[in-house]
Order: structure tokens, then sequence, then C-alpha cells
């Protein structure tokens, strides 16, 4: 069962194809592009939470050295499609996405209001220093736990019926109410910033009066490409994206931002190109956050652990001018067996900036509270949390009554528990010590839907035997590249060494975002459906010369060394030749791959486990880490490494989530007070003990051919309460308000 995962270098895993050009500095991300007559953009921030600008004095720093304009709503050209009334971007959120320099409203504190665009990004620097702007305030609501009550119904939902995010009840409302054993609790979590290493950057060109190009951190090219072309009202063709490298984005390259809209502005104004790189400050406000979550749980079981219902309530934040909603309570639908439930989502909407998917987007917010709630209930009914979970085990979707089209989540419990040393946990929480610290293990489940969209490839094999392969895709980090790579070479024979897979731009066959996990389920399907495209070339070609290969199978073809064999058929001829024989230059394909109508008879989702042992002081209220297992049925796992380096950077997003997270507002001013690295933590090396990575390692078919399921999201689902959970179990206290400092557990 299950495959070790070896010690890097050990097996036959790739390394990432591009890890040399990324630790030697070849690669260039989006702020890297260096352009003739290129110019430096700065954004100037509102210093009010809400109101209108009454004028900007902008006279100082036009006169300043090296500045080639200022913007604002006063002056700016108009942006065409800022005047229609339809959405001009992409979901998730609905509303308006904020227009910059559209009008002289002001919707939170940090909002863009003018740039300076100057020779140097020094020179535009002081220029944005000397922006004055003079503001006719109003009275803001940023206080998100005072105002918790008027949360409301979110208007996608009211608008659609049959959406999700409605009220639902299976069974009898509230009927955990009814049951013999309850608890009732109520978990919360502060806004938390993506903070990706790489600041979010964009370089933009006119080529022409009705032509832009970008070099943009985004994680999808072609959604980013129909944006800007609906903004100006051009052809999505006259629109190039480009996103080579990302450096981190966790869900904030998602949405356009009104940052990158300024530079766009700035570089059709003033006829040169404009690069624009926010401020790590400025990433606290422009460029999206998850949204802190109050959520309510109910739940009841059986005196033997049967449970009998659920209700789980969970209220987030969203901005005044767009709506951003994610799927909190999703999981709780789906993951165990329970005759009662109710879910009721709500949002409330604040003088802040808009929220964004986040890694985990809604079902790490909800794991935490419905996983911490079961660690509780496990507590009271005085049964082992993973015999809890066992005996509410679901062998089909509770939620649509589909089957799964795979689940090994049994296998994970019990892989997870026979590494982490699960036996020498205490039911008796506060009970096991070692030295002066309390020692505590916890466990948290994840699952993410396994998403697949359409994807297409264009592939070109060369006579010498190397083969090029491209699509519009982005990698934020995953290692898209390796693993494309990978099904490549599994699928057509060629040393890894011979194929480079283009991706990150627009002018590249389509895919849209990288996000939800999908990336590989969906273009990885489409890299191996172009490989069998060329099987099928190769075959005719070959059977058209030598009718003795007409019943060759195309799957017995293999290229290796520049040679092409069929082994069934014994047919083995340099490429060059064969290439030769037939005329060929090159041979191309261009594949399409999508899910097909079978799947929907599925439910379809990844899953994961993730086990924590902590260390506790009684006296200090420290917390250490000091080992996690975590374990995902992701399908067939394509590229050892670079999953496991996702499981890796997921609980470490994790143990930030549970221990040191933690978006502060100054409610006074509406403005964070945490806004940089030394006062919003995130977990340093010292922070994380070894990560013990293991996969089930089995393919899905009913998701996609290559038998994959996802794992970015699963990653970090589920990581928070395990981390909770096991506080709990080394120390009798319960902290369902995170992060857990050491304040909280004195
Ligand atoms: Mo992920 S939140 O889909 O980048």
């Amino acid at each position: 069962m299950g495959k070790e995962l070896f010690n890097p270098g050990e097996k036959d895993a790739l390394d990432r194809v591009d890890g040399r050009q990324k630790v030697t500095g070849a690669a260039k991300y989006s702020a890297e592009y260096q352009l003739p007559n290129l110019a430096y953009g700065v954004l100037v921030s509102s210093s009010i939470a809400k109101g209108t600008i009454k004028s900007i004095d902008t006279k100082a720093a036009e006169r300043a050295p090296g500045v080639v304009g200022v913007i604002s709503h006063v002056n700016s050209i108009k942006v065409p499609g800022f005047a229609d009334n339809e959405h001009p971007t992409e979901p998730p959120t609905g509303g308006r996405p904020l227009r910059a320099f559209y009008d002289n409203r002001v919707y939170f504190n940090g909002q863009p209001v003018a740039i300076v665009v100057a020779d140097t990004l020094e020179r535009a620097q002081y220029g944005a220093s000397l922006v004055k702007v003079a503001y006719v305030k109003e009275q803001h609501t940023t206080d998100f736990n005072a105002n918790t009550g008027k949360a409301v119904l979110p208007a996608q939902a009211k608008k659609n019926p049959k959406s999700s995010l409605n009220d639902y009840d299976r069974g009898q409302p509230d009927g955990y109410k009814t049951a013999p054993v309850k608890i009732e609790a109520e978990y919360h979590h502060p806004s938390e910033m993506h903070n990706p290493m790489e600041l979010q950057s964009i370089t933009a060109v006119w080529e022409a009066d009705d032509k832009l190009t970008v070099y943009d951190k985004v994680q999808g090219t072609k959604p980013t490409q129909r944006a800007f072309a609906t903004e100006w009202k051009i052809p999505v063709e006259n629109v190039k994206v480009i996103s080579k490298f990302v450096g981190g984005a966790f869900g904030n390259g998602l949405h356009n931002w009104p940052h990158e809209t300024a530079a766009i502005i700035a570089a059709k104004q003033l006829k040169r190109p404009v690069k624009v790189a926010i401020t790590r400050e400025q990433m606290f406000t422009m460029v999206g956050y998850r949204p802190q979550t109050h959520q309510k749980i109910g739940i009841g079981a059986t005196p033997d652990g049967k449970l009998v219902g659920i209700t789980h309530e969970s209220v987030g934040q969203t901005s005044t001018y767009e709506e951003f909603t994610e799927s909190v309570l999703q999981q709780t639908r789906m993951m165990y067996t329970s005759p009662n439930l109710s879910t009721r989502y709500r949002l409330l909407p604040l003088d802040v900036s808009t929220p964004i998917w986040m890694r985990g987007p809604g079902e790490a917010t909800g794991a935490f509270a419905l996983e911490s709630a079961m660690d509780e209930l496990a507590h009271v009914l005085n049964i082992d949390p993973i015999e809890f979970r066992l005996k509410n085990y679901t062998e089909k979707d509770p939620d649509n009554n589909l089957p799964w089209s795979t689940k090994y989540l049994k296998e994970c419990y019990q892989m997870g528990a026979e590494r982490i040393g699960w036996n020498k946990r205490r039911m008796q929480p506060g009970t096991l010590k070692e030295g002066d610290w309390l020692v505590g293990y916890g466990m948290g489940v994840g699952t993410f839907g396994a998403h697949r969209g359409g994807a297409t490839v264009r592939a070109k094999l060369h006579a010498d035997g190397r083969l090029v392969m491209q699509c519009a895709v982005t990698d934020i980090g995953p290692g898209t590249g390796t693993a494309m790579v990978q099904i490549a070479s599994t699928t057509l024979g060629i040393e890894p060494s011979q194929i480079v897979f283009e991706l990150g731009h627009s002018d590249y066959p389509m895919f849209g975002n990288q996000g939800g996990s999908s990336t590989v389920n969906s273009v990885g399907s489409a890299v191996q459906a172009a490989c069998n495209s060329l099987k099928q070339k190769l075959k005719d070609l070959a059977s058209a010369k030598n009718a003795s290969l007409t019943t060759a199978d195309p799957k017995n073809i293999s290229i290796k060394n520049g040679q092409l064999t069929i082994t069934d058929n014994s047919l083995n001829v340099a490429l060059a030749d064969f290439f030769k024989q037939n005329n060929l230059q090159e041979m191309e394909v261009t594949e399409e791959s999508k899910p097909g109508q079978e799947a929907n008879k599925y439910s379809k989702y990844s899953f994961s486990v993730h086990f924590a042992e902590v260390h506790v002081h009684p006296k200090t209220g420290q917390v250490r880490v000091k080992k996690v297992v975590t374990g995902a049925d992701a399908g067939t796992i394509i590229s050892w490494k670079t999953a496991a380096n996702q499981m890796i950077g997921g609980v470490t997003g994790g143990i930030g989530m549970a221990l040191q997270e933690d978006a502060f507002m100054d409610h006074r001013f509406g403005r964070y007070v945490t806004k940089d690295f030394a006062e919003y933590h995130v977990p340093v090396h010292a922070d994380v003990p070894h990560i013990d990575v293991f996969f089930v390692d089995k393919p899905d078919y009913i998701v996609d051919p290559i038998g994959t399921k996802g794992l970015g999201e699963i990653a970090i689902i589920g990581v928070a309460p395990a981390i909770a959970n096991a506080i709990f179990n080394a120390t009798g206290k319960r902290i369902r308000e995170l992060p857990i400092t050491a304040d909280k557990l004195i």
C-alpha cells in the first residue's frame, strides 16, 4: 500500500526542470523585463478608509526630477470598459472590481489614488512622496467582530436559488439538537495575506494604440488577456500576457487588481512602457487576502459515536464594492455520515479591500471549525478521534448520493497514524510530558474537489528526438513544467532532458487559471493526448510504408535516444531517418482534452490527513511543532519531488495559519498595523519541523485519463485544526481563535 517518499535524489523522480534557472537568477519574473524607454510607476494610496477625494496637489511631484507624469482620477484617460455596467473581469467575485482612477470615491484605506511615473524607480518614489491628497472623510466600518450580526446572504445566492451558497438542510433542520451528546462552539480566524516572496508586479507596453503587451504576475494568461481586452474594448488577440515565472501566488493572481490597470493607463497616457511593482505594505491591501471568518458549529452524536447532526454557520468579510464568496461549508456536507445537516453562509461587507481565494480557499477555513469540533466531540464521547471519524465514514457522497470516483481516506488514516506514532497519544489531555514540556498529538482531515477543465497543448517532435510543448498555463510554483515533462516522457519514452514545456504566454494554446488544484488534471491530460496523437501519426506514417505495421498498436511506439521503435512489430529506425524518408522536418500536433459526461456520475474529491505532534511549555505558552506527518489521496502522483514540495509548503502555510498569521487592523483608521514581515508573522525555518510526506498513489481514471486528483489545496486544508487539536491534547486548553499565540495558553 502506498509508496515510500524517497529522499531527494534516491530514486528516479525528476528534479525541477527550471530549478537551475530559478536558483541562478536566470528566471525572469514580471518586474525584471528591461524595455527601451521604460518608466517606473509608484502608487500613492489613500490614507482614509471611506469618503471622497476633495483635491489632489500634484504640482511638486510633477516638478520633481525625472517625473514624467502624475495620473489620478482628475486627469486619467477613460478606460472604455469602466463605463459599462457589466462585470469587466472574471469570477470569483460578484459586484464590481475597483476601477483605478475612475472617480473620487475612496472605498478602503490603502486604495490607489494616484500613480507617479518617473525615469527611475527612486525618482518615482520621491515624486510619490510629494503628492498631497485632501479628503472628505466619511464614517467607516471595518470592525468585523463588532458587526457580524449585520451579515447578509450573498447577492450571488439571492440571484441563483440553486447556488450552494444558499441555506441548506438535510434531514431535520438543526437536528444536532436532538442528539444525546452535543456541543456548540464558535471559531474565528483573522484575515490572512498570501504574501508570496515575489511582490505583485506588471510591466505594461502599448505596442500600438489598440495593442497591449503585459509582463504580469498572474495565475492565468488567457483569463487576464480576456479581462484586459474587455476593459480596453480591443480584440482579445491584441492583448499579450506574458507570465513566464511566478514567485508564489497562493491565489492572489486569480484576479486582476487596480495596480495592473494603473500601469496600463499610465503606459497609454504617457506613451511609454511602465512598470509597477507594489510594495510589501501594499500587498496587504491591494491584492486580496483570506477573509476573516466567524463560524458556529453545533454537532451531536449518540453515546457510541454515530453522528446525529451538524449545523455549520459561517460569516466572512468582503468589501462594499465587490462580493467575494468561498465554499467554507462544502466539506461539512460531504465528509461524514450525518442524517441531519444544516449550513448557513453569510457575508459582512466592510470598508476594506476585496478578499480573494487563498490556498485551500473556503475549505481551509471550514476545516478549522469542522475538524476542531469533531475533535471536541470525540473528547466528550471519550472516543479516539480517528475511530470517531471511521464510525462516520461515508462510502458515497451524502451531499448528492453519488459514488466517490475514488476515496482512500481510510488508508490515509492508517498510514498517517502509523508514521506519527498515534499509539503514543493519551486520551486524557495534559498527561504526556517530556521534561518540562507537555506533549500532544492531533489530527485533521482535508478535502477539495478534484476539478478538471479543458486544456489544449501543442507538441512538436523534432527529427533529433527533442519534444517541445506549449500551453498558456502558468506555474505559480508547484512545478508545472516538471510534471508535464514527466507525463510526456512516460507517454513517449523520450528522456526528460530532451523535452521542453513552454508556458506562461497567452499566445500559447488554451488553458485558464492555475487554481483550484486542477492544473495537472487538466493540462496533464492534454499533454498525454498530444503525445498519444504523435504516436498515432508516427504509426500511420510507418504503416503507410510498411503494411505489416498496419495492425501495430500505437501504444507500443516509443522514442528513446533518437530511435523510433514499435516493440511488438520490431520497427527500429533512427527518428531522423524516419523523418527524412517521409519528407518531414518535424511533426506537430495540437490536442484539446476536456472532461466528459461520464465523470458527472461521480463525486470527485482529493483527501488529505495531517498529524501533528506539539510540545507546549506550560509556563510560557510557547508551542513547538515537533513533527508533522501529512498524507494525501490525490490519485496518481506524477512528479514525486514537486508533489512532496507541495505538501511541505501547504503544511508550512497551515502552521502559519494555526500559530502566527494575523492581519491586525487599527479600526480608528481602518488601516492594518501589520504591514511587513516584522509584524505579520509567517513560519521561518525554526518554526517548521521535519514534515513527513506520504501518498496513497492510487489512480482515479474517472477524474482524468492520467489518474490524478490534485493536491495544491489539500496540502493546507486540515493542518490548522490538526495543530489546534494537538495543543488541546497537550494542555487541555481548547483555543478556538486563530492564531494560537502564547498569551492564549497561559
Ligand atoms: Mo489557489 S487559492 O486556487 O491559487
